[in-house]
């Protein structure tokens, strides 16, 4: 069995199957869907995410446009998005984060209507996540992680998951979609005593930490499958590098299967968002 999941190859295969569809709603209803992307301030690691974005929709016959400001209050950019909410061409919003200290996150992703917050961010879809498993969308990068332990053949009921990292982009949403599929879950964070002690029972273990080579092989139960999240940006040997939260060399002869940094997580976030912005389109045009 292949030991190396393919992000990139499964991102691909979900691309061709989103544009076939969007190509057939065209010829349905004459309007392809729309994504609008807002973006605050010049994270540089944002600016590339955005742009991959961007690119990706229009390989597969979505449409998107992006709202930069480098200097906005959080009141103009709720009302910027009352404004896209209201908006029959929008299908999809998505505040690219992290947003500049001096807005209130919070207020700004609750402003999004959930019928439209193709990250899955809101609250509504939250709380919908946690209680049914039914929101209207699921967050990008958990979906993402769990289409691949779907088609890599990964076992999820019954098994320890173990995931390093609290946050609400991933690790608080991987967690109740693993739960959901009835893995017995645990989260560890930064203060989490005697980390390897968890790690060490993980059959899945989910690294979301942001720390280049983090997780080595005496932190790693034999056998396991290793999901790497990270995207940290590194100098090594004079050269600028994107590597994960795991190291990859160090574990592979212990793991049963991994996910490459680059060409794992990544690619299949930008397609699960592709998807919910079609899905987006479908809820909103009253197509099944
Ligand atoms: N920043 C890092 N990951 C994400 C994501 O999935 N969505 C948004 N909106 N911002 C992010």
């Amino acid at each position: 069995m292949e030991k190396i999941i393919d992000g990139k190859k499964l991102s691909l295969k979900l691309k061709e199957h989103i544009k076939n569809r969007s190509e057939d709603l065209y010829k349905l209803t004459g309007k392809r869907p729309k994504l609008t992307v807002i973006m605050v301030g010049n994270n540089q690691a944002s600016k590339v995410y955005v742009s991959n974005k961007e690119k990706s929709c229009n390989e597969v016959g979505i449409h998107s446009n992006v709202l930069h400001y480098d200097n906005i209050d959080t009141d103009k950019l709720i009302e910027i998005i009352k404004e896209l909410n209201e908006d029959k061409d929008v299908n999809g919003i998505l505040v690219q984060l992290p947003l500049s200290s001096n807005i209130d996150e919070k207020k700004v992703i609750e402003a999004i209507d959930p019928i439209k917050d193709v990250d899955g961010f809101h609250p509504y879809n939250t709380g919908k996540l946690w209680i049914n498993g039914d929101p209207y969308f699921y967050p990008c990068t958990p979906y993402g992680i769990y289409k691949l332990l779907i088609e890599n053949n990964v076992e999820i009921s019954g098994k320890n998951a173990v995931i390093i990292g609290r946050s609400n982009i991933v690790g608080k949403p991987i967690a109740s979609i693993l739960l959901k599929n009835d893995a017995t879950v645990t989260i560890c964070h930064s203060k989490t005593s005697d980390l390897s002690s968890y790690t060490l029972k993980a059959d899945i273990l989910i690294a979301a930490v942001g720390k280049p080579y983090f997780v080595k092989k005496d932190m790693v139960k034999e056998g396991a499958v290793v999901i790497d999240v990270g995207i940290n940006r590194i100098i090594e040997d004079g050269k600028n590098k994107i590597v994960g939260d795991v190291d990859y060399n160090d574990v592979f002869d212990k793991v049963s299967k991994i996910t490459p940094v680059p060409g794992g997580v990544g690619p299949m976030t930008i397609a699960v968002l592709l998807e919910n912005t079609l899905k987006a389109f479908m809820i909103q045009n009253n197509i099944k």
